[in-house]
């Protein structure tokens, strides 16, 4: 690679032919050039492209392809106009089913290089039963008489009439506002009423979800803490499996609407997971659920669904000290899960690492992680 005066690489914007190799976590192909990485997005692995290098620094490159040589025998057409320019979507052009092996790819693959994880029991992933047509809700943005999504890799926005990963009930939103004079502000718009408390995106999915967590959680259980409980989604379906249920959030309308239809058995706090967790003593909580019990065997579960941040390193060894039988992790964001993980599993055994596949045809992924408390790290 020519390197100009005064050390920098250069900018200019050459083409290369390069063969991609991976779909890298985030959505871009990668291939390699002189052994560096160059990320190309909407790309395939096993395809041939001429690229054009748009960013061209020390440790990594990124290009646009400028002529596709050779098809991934993946690829589909996309569906939607916007695709390629709007922020949203990264996989409409590749076949569904092999967007879910890229993802449980990538999860497998994150799990190794940032948490060291290297044999993880992995399931396969649940996949969304609308590949397209799902979202319950989106947020557009108005901004000079434009109403839509910000284009990739910029804060300009994209003028859209119709989202295609939304539900026909939020295109009729979007539609609705689109038809009147709006100012410029963000809009989320909503396939149904209800209260404005964070709730999963993609209804079928999310059943999933709940369904997967009773499933992997023990039955006759005394206590369940679920931190960043939101409105109780997970604590309303495991009321059976425990003699107590203590949910956690700094969302007060949250908390609100979990406390509406809330059993003698649940407590919901508005609060701060950290704060509300340090002064909350399992044991003594289980003890007092189940007479007396204080010998550490108690059994207890502790939920958590963060935001993709991840846990702070204040909360990570909050949970390893308060040591539940039993760990839920629910994740946005494999690789802060990653990270957690690899703390966690001190105390930790982990039994089986889920992809879903919350968000079709973009780059995210959810995962949960079920643990269970060891005296040593095994894994
Ligand atoms: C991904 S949502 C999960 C909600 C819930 N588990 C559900 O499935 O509906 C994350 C939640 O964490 C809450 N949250 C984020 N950071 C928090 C913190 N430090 N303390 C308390 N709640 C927090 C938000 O209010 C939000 O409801």
């Amino acid at each position: 690679m020519r390197r100009p005066e005064g050390g920098s690489y250069s900018s200019a914007l050459r083409t290369v032919d390069l063969k991609i190799t991976d779909v890298a976590f985030g959505g871009k192909g990668v291939a390699r050039e002189n052994g560096k990485a160059v990320f190309i997005p909407f790309t395939i692995e096993g395809e041939l492209v001429s690229a054009k290098i748009t960013r061209d620094k020390k440790q990594f490159a990124e290009a646009e392809v400028v002529d596709l040589r050779q098809r991934s025998a993946y690829r589909v057409d996309p569906p939607c106009p916007y695709f390629g320019r709007c922020g949203g979507c990264a996989y409409q052009h590749i076949d569904y089913a092999h967007q879910l092996e890229i993802k449980t790819r990538q999860v497998r693959d994150v799990l190794k290089r940032i948490g060291k994880l290297d044999d993880v029991p992995m399931r396969s992933i649940i996949p969304s039963p609308l590949p397209y047509a799902y979202r319950n809700r989106v947020t557009v943005h108005a901004e000079n008489g434009v109403i839509g999504y910000f284009q990739r890799d910029s804060n300009r926005l994209i003028d859209v009439e119709h989202c295609s990963i939304a539900m026909e009930e939020v295109n009729r939103e979007l539609a609705d506002l689109r038809s009147h004079d709006v100012p410029d502000g963000h809009y989320t718009l909503r396939a149904r009423s209800g209260p404005r408390v964070f709730s999963q995106t993609n209804d079928g999915v999310a059943n999933a979800l709940r369904d997967l967590i009773v499933q992997l959680m023990p039955s006759n259980q005394e206590l369940l803490v679920d931190a960043f409980c939101g409105a109780g989604f997970f604590s309303k379906a495991l009321v059976g499996k425990f003699q107590r249920i203590v949910g956690i959030d700094w969302d007060r309308f949250a908390i609100a609407a979990a406390k509406e239809n809330a059993t003698e058995k649940e407590t919901y706090i508005a609060g701060d997971i950290e704060a509300e967790l340090r002064r909350t003593d399992l044991t003594a909580l289980s003890g007092q659920v189940s007479s007396g019990k204080t010998d550490g065997s108690a059994k207890t579960a502790v939920i958590v669904d963060p935001p993709a941040v991840g846990l702070s390193a204040r909360l990570r060894k909050t949970i390893v000290d308060l040591a539940p039988a039993t760990l839920i992790y629910v994740s946005c964001n494999p690789a802060t899960l990653a990270r957690d993980l690899a703390e966690l599993r001190s105390r930790f055994k982990i039994e089986s690492v889920t992809p879903l596949d919350m968000f079709p045809q973009t780059a995210e992924i959810e995962v949960v992680a079920q643990l269970q408390r060891s005296s040593a790290s095994t894994n």
